[in-house]
């Protein structure tokens, strides 16, 4: 059966109308749209696991052509609940992924060998890639020797989903190793790295394919470094009474069981959060200040931070880099794929002072996130700038507006009423130049488009909120909203794609190929 079929099996019985039931009866109603995945285990205690740092990646070689650098996707075990070894997949068997320090302007190259029993692909979340090394959805990395595998390996799809067979010969396919090459013109900023495959990016993400990967330059001298420059991946999870994770097609007992456990088709909510692949860690921290680098790796759930007791958090950075202006705000909304730089000066703080992330979409357990514990006060030369440099006036729009709706219909997550398809793009803007785009959702859709960064015009009638402000590459669209945005395109011609960060929406056919010409 390939995707239409099922599409249209699932528009044919009914099933679209069961699909509608649990959209909007998420977590206290409609802050994401997901199901809750109850875990099957007692919570583990928060605070308990101290917060991991995941190690940086040392390049293998370094160059004139650049720094190059290997990871091999393999399972592995990670301590996510205290005392428990957790099976997970992880490039270089870790949860998560070892960071890539790149520097702007220096070609960062990644051979990426798969020893996991399914293909993958490689997505580098942010960057201006060639399309040849973007990880299109359909460009498959298959273990060795594993071009014979069906193409959703032995493990399972997304919830419910059910492989498109004819797709995959459409993409550009490596067998045990395959070279992403990222030439890293761009500036400073934090981006991510995680699994791409059609129809299996959620169940992959979730499983652990994910990890930094933070572009330096010289504009952000003076600003906290080392220890005091922290990635945190911020991500829910829920787990089996053995401490594996759990996730609905890896046990089809949770599929479509009404009353049980509902449908996921609108998309998974763990009741487990985790930081770095840690679930509600802790912080030792000295009392000085720190950049936080906030990134919602969740595959459906949105987050309302703030810090209790409450700081600002003086936001210096965006999606695709730095503010001009470095903003204060008393909460941040991270939907899935964003990220947000924030300084927070912990010396506000007294001595021994616990200080807690908080998400304050949610009640309960998953309104905690992390702990911070403030140590003793240290010498603190960093700074702030009042502005940072602005890189290049943004460039003037060409005509072209395109209107691109988020929706469901016929039981199915769309685009303009379309499901996935490899080889049929949506538009075919020329690389380079800048569009006008409008972006109408009828729930909550995480919009992120690849190959390029955009600023959001207005948001409904009004100005854009001022945590849309900045070079973002993903954009929280909420319950019936419509949004404008100018896309500055890449300066590679190719094929990419844009859709919907919710990953079980992406897997579920929210997504659409586009063509830089
Ligand atoms: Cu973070 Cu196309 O994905
Ligand atoms: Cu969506």
């Amino acid at each position: 059966m390939n995707r239409r079929s099922f599409l249209r099996v699932l528009g044919g019985t009914g099933a679209a109308a069961a699909i509608g039931v649990p959209l909007l009866t998420g977590i206290r109603g409609s802050e994401s749209t997901g199901v809750l995945l109850p875990s099957r285990r007692r919570l583990p205690d928060p605070f308990i696991r101290p917060l991991p740092i995941p190690p940086i990646l040392t390049p293998v070689r370094s160059d004139a052509t650049g720094d190059h650098y290997e990871i091999t996707q393999r399972p592995g075990t990670a301590e996510i609940l205290p005392g428990i070894a957790t099976p997970i997949w992880g490039y270089d068997g870790m949860f998560p992924g070892p960071t890539i320090v790149a520097t702007s302007g220096r070609p960062v190259v990644v051979r990426h060998r798969n020893e996991l029993p399914v293909p993958v692909a490689v997505h580098l979340h942010g960057g201006l890639t060639p399309a040849e090394s973007d990880g299109f959805p359909t460009d498959l990395l298959y273990p060795p020797g594993g071009r014979a595998l069906p193409p959703s390996g032995p493990v399972s799809s997304s919830p419910g989903h059910v492989h498109d067979a004819g797709g995959h010969s459409a993409g550009a396919v490596a067998v045990g190793t395959r070279d992403y090459t990222y030439p890293m013109n761009q500036p400073a900023a934090t981006l991510w790295y995680h699994d791409h495959r059609m129809d299996f990016t959620a169940p992959a993400v979730w499983r652990g394919l994910a990890g930094f990967h933070i572009v330096r330059d010289a504009t952000e001298t003076g600003l906290p470094t080392g220890d005091r420059d922290i990635p945190l991946m911020i991500a829910d999870r829920s787990f089996d009474a053995d401490g594996s994770l759990l996730y609905p097609s890896i046990d089809p007992t949770l599929l479509h069981t009404p009353g049980v456990t509902g449908d996921y088709h609108a998309g998974v909510l763990g009741d487990v959060i985790l930081v770095n692949g840690a679930a509600w860690p802790t912080a030792t921290i000295p009392r000085a200040r720190h950049r936080l680098r906030l990134l919602n790796a969740s595959n459906a759930r949105r987050y309302r931070l703030a810090l209790d007791p409450a700081r600002p958090l003086l936001q210096i950075g965006t999606d695709g880099g730095l503010l001009p202006t470095p903003t204060p705000h008393d909460h941040i909304d991270l939907a899935p794929g964003q990220r947000c730089d924030v300084i927070v000066d912990f010396a506000h703080y007294p001595d021994g002072q616990h200080v807690f992330l908080h998400n304050l979409f949610d009640s309960g357990p998953t309104s905690q996130v992390m702990r911070f514990e403030v140590a003793t006060r240290i010498a603190d030369t960093t700074r702030v700038p009042d502005h940072f440099p602005t890189a290049s006036p943004p460039a003037t729009p060409t005509a072209v507006t395109r209107t691109f709706h988020f929706q469901r219909d016929n039981g199915s997550w769309n685009i303009n009423g379309l499901p996935f398809s490899p080889g049929t793009p949506i538009a075919s803007p020329r690389h380079g130049t800048t569009e006008t785009w409008r972006l109408m959702s009828d729930f909550h859709h995480p919009i992120h488009v690849h190959a390029a960064q955009f600023e959001v015009v207005s948001r409904g009638l009004g100005a854009p909120s001022p945590l849309d402000l900045g070079p973002r590459d993903t954009i929280d669209l909420r319950p019936a909203e419509e949004v404008t945005t100018r896309v500055h395109f890449g300066p590679y011609p190719g094929r990419y794609v844009l859709h919907c960060h919710n990953l079980e929406h992406e897997d579920m056919a929210m997504m659409a190929a586009f063509t830089l010409t």
